[in-house]
C-alpha cells in the first residue's frame, strides 16, 4: 500500500537542505511525497523551490512583513491543522530550527502524526541563543520519533537528552548534498557558469572570481538586531575603508531590521557591495570565489568548510563545533573588535589563512539524503 510522506517547510535554509530528502523520497516505490510550503519566507523560499524544481502541493503563504514570533507562530497552527486533516499523512518531516519546523512538528503531535526531525541534535546548550532557534530545535527534538543526526556529536546531544538510541541515525548534513549537487552542476553547465559571472559583472561591475580578496558577508540573527549588527557594520566600514583593495559582497536579508540598518549606513561604501539575496547556485559561485567569509548563518558556516574556506562567525556561540574544532570556523562575536582583529589577521598571516582554508568537511559526505529516505522506507 502507497505510504504517504508530507515534508513541510518555509524559509530559504529549509527548502535548502530538503530538497535533496524530496528528490530522494520520490525514487522511493509506493511511497508518495507531498510538501507544505508554508510560506514563512516569501522571495527568498521562492527562488529554492524554482531552483530544486520542487512541486508545492500546499502553500500557506504565511509571511508578513516584519512578522513578529507571534503572530507566525499563532498563524502556522491554524493554518497547518486542515493540511493535515485533509492530507492526512503516515509521517511528517521537518527540519532544523525555524519556527515553522517547531510548529508543524507540534502540528504533528496534536494530530498523532511520526514526526521525523532532519538535522536533530544541534545544541548550544543555551535556551535563548540562537533565539528562538534553539528553543525550537528542542521543541521539535521532544517530538520526534525519527532524528536524523548530521554528525555523532549532535547524536551525544541527544542521547544526553534520553532520546532512545534506536530513534538516532547519524546521516550527514543534507547541505552538503545540495552544494555538491550544485557544484556538479556548475561544473557541468558551462553556459549556466558564464551566465552566472554576466550577471555579476552587470550586477557589480566585475567577476568575484577575479578579486584577489572578496570577502562574503551574510547576516540575519535575531540576536544581532540592533547592537550586534551596528558592531557589524561598523566593523565592515573600517575593514573597507582600510582595503580599498578588498571587494565585501554582501546579499542583503530581506528583513526590514537588516536590510534598513545595512543599507543606512554601508550604501555608501564604494568597495562593499549590497545586493538582494542572490540564487543559491550564485551564492555557491560566490562562496568558491570567496577569500573568507564573515557570517552569522547557520548553513553558511556548513558550506564554507567543504570549500576550504576560512569563516568568521559573527555570533558568541555556536550549535555547530564540529567546524570549530577542526580549525576552518572562528567565532568573533557581533563584535566589531574582535571582526576586525580577525579579519586582519586572516588578510596579513598567510600561515593562519593556510591553516584555516583546508577544504575538509565534518558535516556529511552528501549522501545524507538516501540515507533519510532509505530509514524512512524501512520505517513506514
Ligand atoms: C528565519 C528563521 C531563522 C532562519 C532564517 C533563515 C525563525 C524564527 N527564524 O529568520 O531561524 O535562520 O529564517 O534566513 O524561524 N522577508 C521577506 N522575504 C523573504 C524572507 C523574509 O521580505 O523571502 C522579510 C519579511 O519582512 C519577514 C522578515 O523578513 O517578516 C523576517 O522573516 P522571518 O522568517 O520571521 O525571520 P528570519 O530572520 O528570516
Ligand atoms: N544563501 C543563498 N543566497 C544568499 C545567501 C545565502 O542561497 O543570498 C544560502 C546559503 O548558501 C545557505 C543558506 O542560504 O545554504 C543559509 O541561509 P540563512 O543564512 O538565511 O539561514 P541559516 O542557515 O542561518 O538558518
Amino acid at each position: 500500500m502507497t505510504k504517504k510522506v508530507l515534508m513541510i517547510f518555509g524559509t530559504r535554509p529549509e527548502a535548502i537542505k530538503m530538497a535533496p530528502v524530496f528528490h530522494a523520497l520520490t525514487k522511493i516505490p509506493n511511497l508518495s511525497v507531498q510538501v507544505c510550503a508554508t510560506g514563512q519566507h516569501r522571495e527568498m523560499l521562492d527562488q529554492v523551490i524554482t531552483l530544486f524544481d520542487i512541486p508545492i502541493t500546499i502553500d500557506l503563504n504565511v509571511m508578513t512583513e516584519g512578522q513578529d514570533l507571534f503572530s507566525l507562530t499563532s498563524l502556522l497552527l491554524t493554518k497547518l491543522r486542515p493540511v493535515l486533516d485533509e492530507l492526512s499523512p503516515d509521517c511528517i518531516l521537518v527540519h532544523g530550527d525555524t519556527t515553522t519546523s517547531m510548529v508543524a512538528a507540534l502540528a504533528g503531535f496534536y494530530c498523532d502524526i511520526p514526526v521525523g526531525h532532519v538535522e536533530a541534535g544541534l545544541r548550544t546548550g543555551k535556551l535563548r541563543s540562537p533565539f528562538p532557534e534553539e528553543f525550537n530545535r528542542r521543541v521539535s527534538g521532544i517530538i520526534a520519533q525519527w532524528h536524523f543526526a548530521p554528525t555523532q556529536k549532535n547524536k551525544d546531544n541527544l542521547l544526553a537528552e534520553q532520546v532512545d538510541k534506536s530513534q538516532i541515525f547519524v546521516t550527514g548534513n543534507t547541505v552538503v548534498d545540495a552544494l555538491h549537487q550544485m557544484r556538479d552542476h556548475l561544473n557541468k553547465d558551462s553556459k549556466l557558469k558564464i551566465d552566472i559571472q554576466n550577471q555579476l559583472v552587470r550586477q557589480l561591475g566585475f567577476d568575484p572570481k577575479e578579486s584577489e580578496r572578496m570577502i562574503l558577508l551574510t547576516c540575519h540573527r535575531r540576536e544581532n538586531f540592533g547592537e550586534g549588527l551596528m558592531q557589524i557594520c561598523s566593523a565592515v566600514r573600517v575593514l573597507a575603508t582600510s582595503h580599498p583593495g578588498s571587494q565585501f559582497i554582501f546579499p542583503v536579508h530581506l528583513n526590514p531590521k537588516i536590510s534598513e540598518h545595512v543599507q543606512a549606513t554601508l550604501g555608501m561604501i564604494k568597495n562593499v557591495h549590497l545586493v538582494k539575496p542572490v540564487s543559491y547556485e550564485v551564492f555557491c559561485y560566490l562562496l568558491d570565489a570567496a577569500y573568507l567569509v564573515l557570517t552569522d548563518s547557520g548553513g553558511v558556516q556548513e558550506e564554507a568548510p567543504s570549500l576550504g574556506k576560512p569563516v568568521l562567525v559573527m555570533r558568541e556561540n555556536t550549535e555547530r563545533p564540529e567546524a570549530v574544532t577542526a580549525g576552518t570556523v572562528r567565532l568573533v562575536g557581533a563584535d566589531s573588535k574582535r571582526i576586525i582583529a580577525g579579519t586582519e589577521e586572516l588578510l596579513t598571516d598567510s600561515d593562519l589563512f593556510k591553516k584555516m582554508s583546508q577544504a575538509h568537511n565534518p558535516y556529511g559526505d552528501g549522501n545524507a539524503a538516501m540515507r533519510i529516505a532509505e530509514i524512512i522506507r524501512r520505517s513506514l
